[in-house]
């Protein structure tokens, strides 16, 4: 398996030419130490793992150097980065195939490079550092629209949605992702008060400035914006439904033995994850279905005291871990 050489070599070219541009942050991976081993990636002899989030490619890149025998498949549904991901990984290029799709569609875009089942599948989502640093109206202090899509061909933005929900749909929106109520509806009518005065919240940055306004809150350890900022990307992005597909689909390409890990960085992540799990160990219908899982991580797994001190946007990583049982 390999990358297309010629779609490197252009996009090496292509970031020469944007060198000076300031470049944004590498994401670093979490838990490295904890998903090498949950996936036995040194222990196998050969195998195929399939990074179903690859993004700038951080776990793919550990998993290639851990076992020179393995082969990496990186998913990714931000094209641009696959590109950084494939420049990256260009020293194992024999060893990496990076597909641009939607982890929830594995199974096809497997099956297009010819294959059928896979010795793990890790899943690391939400956006990277790289991406929050893509002016993509991710984060707080960023002066650009509230755009907010992992895929960028995609047709629903974060301002799309701040310009045509009711005032309802968007408090309802901000209290499905933790915002208190009363919180969430003075939030929904100052968006939809302000809309209707200036035509709509142009950045990230105008967008934090209001919902500071509306909770009258300003500084804490927590930007008083978070929940607002996290309900947005999730809608724009599909993101809990993309993950709980992806575990099922992820699942059904194991081989027998194969391993499926899963991070997660908040609450709403997590509860999909162990929910999903659940239902492939333990079916409904025990009659009808047979169990597909055996869950590895009765509890998350938290990282080490070091990496949380190391690296603080691991902090809140909690991963699970599952093997496929026939
Ligand atoms: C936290 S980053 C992954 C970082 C990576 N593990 C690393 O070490 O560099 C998550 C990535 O998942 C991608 N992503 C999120 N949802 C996805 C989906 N449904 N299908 C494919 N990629 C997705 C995002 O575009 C992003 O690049």
């Amino acid at each position: 398996m390999a990358i297309d050489i010629h779609w490197l070599e252009r996009v090496i070219e292509r970031r020469k030419r944007e060198a000076g541009e300031a470049e944004a942050r590498l994401h670093p991976p979490a838990m490295v130490k904890e998903v090498l081993e949950f996936l036995r990636v040194r222990e196998l002899k050969k195998g195929v793992f399939v990074d179903m989030t690859v993004g700038t490619g951080g776990h793919t890149l550990a998993i290639l150097q851990a076992n020179p025998k393995v082969e990496v498949i990186g998913i990714d549904r931000d094209a641009t980065s696959l590109e950084v991901a494939a420049e990256r990984l260009a020293d194992y290029a024999d060893r990496v195939t990076l597909i641009y799709g939607d982890m929830r569609d594995i199974r096809r875009l497997l099956h297009q490079i010819g294959v059928e089942r896979v010795d793990g599948c890790l899943i690391d989502p939400g956006p990277s550092l790289w991406q929050m640093d893509s002016k993509r109206g991710f984060s707080f202090l960023d002066d650009s629209p509230l755009d907010m899509r992992m895929d960028r061909s995609s047709q629903v933005t974060a301002q799309t949605l701040l310009q045509t929900l009711s005032a309802s749909e968007l408090e309802q929106l901000f209290v499905q992702a933790g915002e208190r109520r009363s919180d969430a509806r003075r939030i929904a009518q100052a968006i939809v008060k302000e809309r209707s005065r200036s035509g709509g919240i142009p950045t990230a940055k105008a967008l934090a400035e209001l919902v500071i306004q509306a909770k009258g809150v300003r500084g804490g350890r927590i930007h008083p914006a978070t929940k607002v900022f996290l309900a947005l990307r999730m809608a724009v992005n599909e993101e809990i439904d993309a993950l709980r597909e992806g575990i099922f689909e992820g699942a059904k390409v194991l081989k027998r033995g194969g391993r499926l890990v899963v991070l997660t960085y908040q609450s709403l992540e997590d509860k999909t994850v162990k929910e999903a799990f659940a239902k492939l160990a333990q079916p409904a219908d025990k009659e009808k279905d047979r169990p597909l899982l055996r869950i590895l991580t009765k509890d998350p797994i938290r990282p080490s005291f070091q990496e949380r001190h190391q690296n603080p946007r691991a902090r809140s990583c909690k991963l699970r871990a599952a093997e496929r049982i026939r």
